[in-house]
């Protein structure tokens, strides 16, 4: 007969697993829109959290014939750590599209652009080592850093980019205390999560900087193709190496993903590293997942070498330049005039700051009981700011939804800006009328401790600002 233990306590098995974690799993942080993917995924929630591309766009005929060209044997087969050939020279005709000259034996495939951060954080950081990111800054990139041990300094942005200002002092007062940033990690064009995009001037005083400092910078950047408005600018990694130069890239790390221009569901993104690194990242992806998806690879490959790649994404572009209009406009009709938000000239993204005394973390418990999601601000900042400010998405739902999405916020705003109101006999801003209402000066648009952008709408004093 078998003999029966008594069911232990919860409390004794969460004893007994305490002593078996490393110290790093208590510095490890979960990732809001990973949290929240499990919400959103109910059809009755519109979702304006997530970065989703609307896949529902790719032609079914088209994936079926691409398919069909996979070549089994070698699709059901382990490839190379670095990737497969037919896509890393795939990922330089992407890159070319943005005037970057790579070879492909400089190319890494990665499983998605998230595992692009983590090789690098995992080659570059020891605990305690510093790593320099935008404030607001990529919420996935948060928990990676955090994983990793390394401290997260986030510089302050405006409607230009990252402040190379406040950058070079914060890196003045590192050499005082005699440290040194391993490396900035920054999304310049289209950021995530606030939608703006670093000016040329600061771009160019970015990579002199990190030239005659010798800082690695690593350039994070999905979302160049995605443009709606406005002028492309350079890539940080194209300043770094001009086509036709001989110079070698020395400090840009450059990482790209397939996601928002073709599948996140093909995990396929890439790193372009000085070739003094690649040998590390391959070492540190070999330990990770011996290589990326063979099976999705061939998918990747066969697309680029037969499909009209630069059609379909002139098709994502004119699909989300419109909900991007659909969603700036549904702003304007439903949020208080006390918030502010950005203005993006392409991506996914639109950061908004609400009245200092709304905790989106809170917000967005409310927001989950009227079915509409949001990520907020706290989950792009590593020290727990950003407790006004939350990203919304405008590329995965429908133009209505958008429209309904930003209706239920801007409701239970106005509530929260009502209850404020009342308690503290102030009149702070009421939802849905806001042309009834003045606009506050420029300078009460948002606490000091997130970023402050140009109000409503409004594209102006974004190029006022200094390089
Ligand atoms: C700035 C940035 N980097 C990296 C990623 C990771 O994307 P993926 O792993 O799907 O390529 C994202 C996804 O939203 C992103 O916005």
């Amino acid at each position: 007969m078998t003999e029966r233990h008594p069911p232990r306590s919860a409390a004794h098995e969460l004893e007994r697993y305490d002593g078996l974690f490393a110290s790093r799993t208590r510095v490890m942080r979960s990732s809001a829109m990973r949290d929240l993917m499990a919400v959103t995924v109910r059809p009755e929630v519109i979702s304006l959290a997530g970065g989703l591309p609307d896949t529902s766009t790719f032609p079914p005929a088209l994936f079926t014939r691409l398919l069909g060209q996979v070549p089994v044997a070698q699709a059901l087969q382990y490839g190379p750590s670095e990737g497969l050939p037919g896509v890393r020279e795939a990922i330089t005709r992407v890159m070319a599209a943005e005037h970057m000259a790579v070879d492909p034996d400089e190319v890494i495939v990665t499983t998605g652009g998230q595992q692009a951060i983590d090789l690098v954080t995992k080659a570059l950081i020891d605990p305690g080592d510093i790593v320099i990111a935008e404030a607001p800054t990529y919420p996935g990139a948060v928990p990676t850093f955090c994983a990793y041990e390394a401290e997260v300094i986030q510089i302050e942005m405006d409607g230009d980019g990252m402040s190379l200002d406040a950058l070079e002092e914060t890196l003045a007062r590192l050499d005082r205390e005699h440290r040194r940033p391993k490396f900035i990690y920054t999304i310049p064009t289209f950021q995530n999560p606030a939608g703006v995009t670093m000016s040329l001037a600061r771009r160019r005083r970015l990579v002199n900087l990190a030239r005659e400092r010798e800082l690695i910078v690593l350039e994070d950047n999905p979302y160049g193709l995605l443009r709606y408005e406005g002028d492309s600018l350079p890539t940080l990694r194209s300043l770094e190496v001009p086509a036709g130069s001989t110079d070698d890239n020395d400090f840009v790390i450059y990482a790209g993903t397939m996601s928002k221009i073709l599948s996140p569901g093909v995990r396929v993104g890439w790193l372009v590293a000085p070739r003094p690194l690649l040998a590390k990242l391959i070492l540190g992806k070999q330990s990770s997942d011996l290589c990326s998806s063979t099976l999705t690879q061939h998918f990747v490959a066969a697309y680029f070498a037969t499909a009209d790649w630069h059609g379909y994404i002139d098709e994502l572009r004119g699909l989300y330049h419109r909900r991007r209009d659909v969603i700036l406009d549904a702003l304007a009709e439903h949020l208080p005039a006390a918030a502010t938000w950005t203005h993006p000239e392409g991506g996914l993204f639109i950061w908004v700051t609400l009245p200092d005394f709304i905790h989106t973390t809170d917000l967005l418990a409310r927001a989950l009981a009227e079915n509409v999601a949001f990520v907020p601000g706290e989950a792009a900042f590593a020290d727990g700011r950003g407790q006004h400010s939350m990203r919304l998405n405008f590329s995965s739902e429908a133009d209505d939804d958008i429209r309904e999405g930003v209706r239920r916020i801007g409701k239970i705003v106005a509530e929260q800006v009502g209850l404020h109101d009342k308690l503290t006999g102030r009149r702070s801003g009421v939802a849905g009328s806001p042309a009834e209402q003045a606009a506050p000066p420029e300078s009460a648009a948002a606490p000091d401790n997130v970023l402050a952008l140009p109000r409503r709408g409004s594209t102006e004093g974004r190029r006022s600002r200094k390089a």
